[in-house]
């Protein structure tokens, strides 16, 4: 048994970690009404935390347009947060799981992208990620980073006031028809299966820290994931129609062919491809 703090306890990804972790675990479960990660000095906020074995850092500024709005929040929580973090961590002897995204890239890479591969961040959200992890990787000890992509959990991001499979379910309620991205490709990934995925790293005592992707196994286009979400739930597939990135008014450049390649993290959890992730969310929302 482990003591493991998650911070974001209440966020979509948090939500699942606790609901994996707590039967095997000594859980510290801290949210933002513990922690206020766009603080200047956290070091007062996370001294409780100094005794635990891993601290897992699930709090992140996800929203993604309002980060190119706020830039200052954005590297606040997600930059200087994270550097204050891996250093408490390397003071104490904890090791960090930290939170990334496939967002660090530019999308120009016609295939997978590996953990060795080098980021290019297109907007604030993904620079101020990509500084996240330059930190960890500096200042922390033991650590892995779990570039993560497009999550969608039973708990909603709550930056984002739910998660993309809610809002299409939503509009198909709604609306005889509506327009969704099919040139943006991504690895849609149930959060249930990273906390699965954190959950055998620790429970395997991983050693070999480092750089994880943990993505579902196959990736799709929005356009093709919203069909997918029409079909297991039995409605007609063709109430969705295509449309193309550069037609949709972003305030915020994002990757068009942000595929992350699992492979390395299938050494301790083998991630499933994306229609199984959504069946299995879907049972369960
Ligand atoms: N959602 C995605 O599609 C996606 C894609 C790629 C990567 N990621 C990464 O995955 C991780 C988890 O994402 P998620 O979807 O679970 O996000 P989420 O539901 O929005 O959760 C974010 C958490 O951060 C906390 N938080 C935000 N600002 C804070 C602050 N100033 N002080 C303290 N806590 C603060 C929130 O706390 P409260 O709930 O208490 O406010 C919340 O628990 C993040 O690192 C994100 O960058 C997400």
């Amino acid at each position: 048994m482990a003591k493991i703090v998650i911070l974001g306890s209440n966020g979509q990804l948090g939500s699942d970690l606790r609901k994996v972790l707590v039967p095997n675990h000594e859980l510290i479960n801290s949210t933002s009404a513990d922690i206020n990660a766009a603080a200047v000095d956290v070091s007062s906020q996370l001294a409780p935390y100094s005794d635990v074995d891993y601290i897992i850092n699930c709090i992140a500024t996800t929203n993604v347009d309002g980060c190119e709005a706020n830039p200052q929040q954005a590297f606040l929580v997600n930059s200087a947060f994270t550097l204050q973090l891996a250093q408490f961590c390397a003071a104490n002897q904890i090791t960090l799981i930290h939170i990334s995204t496939d967002y660090i890239f530019d999308g120009t890479k016609p295939h997978a992208y590996l953990e060795t591969d080098q980021p290019n961040p297109l907007n604030v959200y993904g620079l101020s990620k990509y500084a996240g992890e330059i930190a960890v990787k500096n200042y922390a000890d033991k650590y892995f980073i779990l570039r993560v992509s497009s999550l969608f959990g039973v708990a909603g991001a709550s930056g984002k006031g739910g998660n993309f499979v809610t809002t299409m379910l939503k509009l198909s309620r709604e609306k005889d028809s509506w327009t969704v991205i099919s040139d943006q490709i991504t690895c849609p990934t149930h959060t249930l299966d990273v906390a699965l995925a954190i959950e055998a790293l620790i429970n395997q005592q991983v050693s070999e820290c480092g750089v994880y992707n943990c993505v579902s196994s196959s990736s799709c286009s929005w356009f093709e994931f919203t069909q997918e979400i029409l079909r297991q739930s039995g409605q007609d597939i063709n109430k969705v129609k295509p449309i193309s990135y550069k037609d949709y008014a972003f305030k915020a450049m994002r990757p068009q062919y942000a595929i992350l390649d699992s492979t390395k993290i299938a050494r301790y959890y083998v991630m499933p491809d994306y229609k199984s992730a959504l069946s299995e969310y879907l049972s369960l929302a």
